[in-house]
């Protein structure tokens, strides 16, 4: 089966912000990466509007025909705002004040309620919902238990190994962690620090369905295009 490739085009926006202008345009960076053979685009609202802004959701939601995935914190604010955009999906993730971008998969344990709230809520609404977790094996379980649909493992220590002696190591954690949820019956992706040098060995992980990247296509677009980086992370994983 061919893996999915979600693209992120959070970073669309951050240069947007930098100007706070109107190009570049997160509407028509969502058409070109699926011109070029994305199936998902994502965005990341986050609490601090610091790239994606309501205006960009909103847009994309009207005017692109895709598949969207949102990444949010597990907030009443963006329960709400997930309720109001209707994303297709959303992968709840930890969101910290300071950090540059998400710096690991949600610690269940301390949230388990608020996240079992949410996840009952936007599911009844047909929204997916997917964690974004570790690959620890407590976590996948507990994920299960709460209802989640899906799993996105969180690939940072995998792409932070890479070159590194615990290379191979974080690669077999994230193998492993995937077998658990295929076991459990629930879909698995994965993402963060994905790229053209790591994505392989990630995307060759048996049940592998999908893969979100986001900074290392939209930087690379820099140089040879959004359509020519997306079509090429897109032949790397297929
Ligand atoms: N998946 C999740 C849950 C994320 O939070 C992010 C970063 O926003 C990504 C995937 C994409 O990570 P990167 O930009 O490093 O490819």
């Amino acid at each position: 089966m061919s893996v999915k490739l979600g693209v992120n085009i959070d970073h669309v926006a951050t240069l947007r912000q930098a100007r706070r202008d109107s190009n570049p345009d997160t509407v028509e960076a969502a058409r070109v990466a699926l011109s070029a053979g994305a199936e998902m685009i994502v965005m990341h609202l986050r609490k601090d509007r610091r790239h994606v802004q309501d205006s960009d959701m909103e847009r994309v939601r009207r005017e692109v025909k895709c598949y969207l995935h949102m990444e949010m914190a597990a907030t009443e604010e963006m329960e709400k705002l997930a309720v109001k955009l209707r994303p297709d999906s959303v992968c709840l993730v930890p969101e910290e004040k300071d950090e540059v971008t998400t710096q690991g998969g949600l610690k269940i344990k301390d949230k388990s309620e608020t996240l079992s709230k949410i996840i009952k809520n936007l599911s009844s609404k047909g929204i997916g919902v997917s964690l974004f977790l570790d690959p620890e094996p407590q976590d996948i379980r507990n994920a299960y238990k709460l209802g989640a649909d899906t799993v996105e493992l969180c690939t940072k220590a995998y792409a932070e190994s890479w070159g590194k002696k615990n290379q191979e190591k974080e690669l077999e954690k994230l193998q492993l962690a995937s077998y658990l949820v295929k076991e459990l019956n629930m879909s698995l992706h994965a993402g963060h620090g994905l790229d053209y040098y790591n994505v392989r060995p990630v995307a060759q992980i048996e049940g592998m369905e999908c893969l979100n990247i986001g900074f290392s296509i939209i930087s690379r677009s820099v140089f040879v295009g959004l359509k020519n980086a997306v079509a090429g992370m897109k032949s790397l994983i297929s």
